[in-house]
């Protein structure tokens, strides 16, 4: 079978609360711009490129879509780029979006919302893309600390009907086991892959315990965060792609599959063939040996200078750089 005929249902489902969805699903922030995400000057990517990825990815059984109104660029936004390419979306699609983080029409960070503003962010996306409800939302985390107040005012707009379930993102165990005691969580969606915050395995596997969704997100990208994947990797990771005949990408995304059953993958492209590939990393089922060389470079203390220690000028939701290291 060639990558083209590989579909996202290769690599099995998950439920989000009553929602099924493909493990390997789609990203929609690299879709708005070419190169670093989430920068005001970024080149806008053409629209009919966008629309083309995004029927694909559906085409090729991707039923669940990240995204979130803060995706934009000067030209593009990923909310109505999916309302025009998508709609009327099929039964099966689940689209998960966040809020929490904001972005002024000149694409630059405003402080992240308080609890009031939140329902206004829900309706933002609920208009661009078009529905009356929302799949799921997750909860952006600014950093460490309580987040009662705005879960709880999440949780009074899942009761009001506007969305169905809830999720959070960029927190710690700690501010799970406080929205649980709220609402029900169906997914925590943090950075996480090959060398990017092994600190945090026993929270992925703890996610797993409690039937919480795990969705990593820069698991490809990796240290090269919002400006995208650097196209360099570590020997092992390289080696493997090698060996069998893939690409380091497919690589990342099939570890981070291996993880567990619970985690889910949103790799993120604006590139038709990468869209394909990564559908197609679903599929694959690493050895024994490849798994244990991954994780032993996923362990390992980062040498100095290598591609895991680059900090990047932007960070989603314009939090301090150092917010996501205990996260
Ligand atoms: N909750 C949060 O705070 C948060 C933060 C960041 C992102 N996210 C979500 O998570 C999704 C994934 O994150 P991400 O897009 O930043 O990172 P990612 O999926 O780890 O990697 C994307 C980068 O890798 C490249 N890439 C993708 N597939 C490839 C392939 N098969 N071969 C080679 N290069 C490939 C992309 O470039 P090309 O476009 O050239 O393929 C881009 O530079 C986002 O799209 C977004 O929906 C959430």
């Amino acid at each position: 079978m060639t990558s083209e005929q590989i579909t996202a249902a290769a690599s099995g489902t998950f439920r989000l609360g009553d929602l099924a969805v493909n493990r390997i699903g789609f990203g929609a922030m690299r879709l708005t711009q070419y190169g670093q995400a989430l920068t005001p000057d970024a080149v806008p990517m053409e629209r009919a490129r966008a629309i083309t990825v995004l029927r694909r990815a559906v085409e090729l059984g991707v039923n669940h879509i990240d995204t979130a109104a803060f995706y934009f660029s000067s030209l593009r936004s990923a909310n109505e780029l999916i309302n025009h390419a998508l709609a009327p979306y099929p039964d099966d699609l689940v689209i998960a979006t966040k809020v929490g983080p904001a972005r002024d029409p000149s694409g630059a960070w405003l402080p992240p919302a308080v609890p009031g503003q939140l329902r206004g962010q829900v309706e933002e996306n609920l208009r661009h893309l078009g529905r009356d409800h929302l799949d799921v939302v997750n909860l952006r985390v600014s950093g460490p600390g309580p987040i009662a107040e705005y879960f709880g005012a999440l949780a009074d707009l899942r009761q009001a009907g506007l969305i169905r379930h809830l999720g959070l993102s960029g927190v710690g165990p700690d501010q799970l086991a406080e929205a649980q005691a709220i609402a029900p969580v169906v997914c925590v969606q943090n950075s996480y892959g090959i060398g990017v915050r092994p600190e945090q395995d026993d929270f992925v596997r703890a996610c797993g315990e409690q039937g919480v969704a795990f969705v990593p997100f820069f698991a490809i990208a990796a240290a090269g965060r919002e400006a995208g994947a650097s196209g360099a990797d570590s020997d092992a990771v390289t080696g493997i792609a090698l060996e069998l005949g893939i690409s380091a990408a497919q690589v990342r995304l099939a570890w981070t599959l291996h993880r567990g059953p619970h985690v889910l993958a949103i790799p993120g492209t604006g590139n038709p063939d990468h869209l394909v590939a990564n559908v197609a990393a679903g599929a694959l089922r690493l050895s024994r040996e490849h798994l244990a060389a991954l994780d032993a470079v996923h362990g390992a203390p980062t040498p100095r200078g290598s591609r895991h220690v680059v900090k990047p000028p932007h960070r989603e939701g314009g939090r301090p750089q150092d917010a996501d290291a205990v996260r």
